[in-house]
């Protein structure tokens, strides 16, 4: 965990391609819990950091994912 000591640890990049879309932090350790809960609108994008307090993270609605090891697409239909 040297990288994430070092404040080194991936981002991921979210484009909003709706109104109201949702990006929620969980947290790291035993609990796994929201803490956090970011609102975006069209067009608006957030880039965000996996830290000590932060193990992965929930897109709610329509957006462009980007990471290091790909891109998708949340809220959409099928
Ligand atoms: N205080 C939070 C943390 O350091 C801020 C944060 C980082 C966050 N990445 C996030 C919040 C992703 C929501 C989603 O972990």
């Amino acid at each position: 965990m040297e990288r994430m000591k070092e404040n080194q640890s991936d981002f991921i990049m979210i484009r909003a391609m709706e109104d109201g879309v949702n990006v929620i932090g969980l947290t790291r350790g035993t609990d796994t819990r929201f803490h956090h809960s970011e609102k975006l609108d069209k067009g608006e994008v957030m880039i965000a950091q996996f830290t000590e307090h932060t193990s992965a993270m929930k897109v709610r609605g329509r957006a462009q994912i980007i990471t290091s090891f790909g891109e998708t697409e949340s809220g959409k239909e099928s």
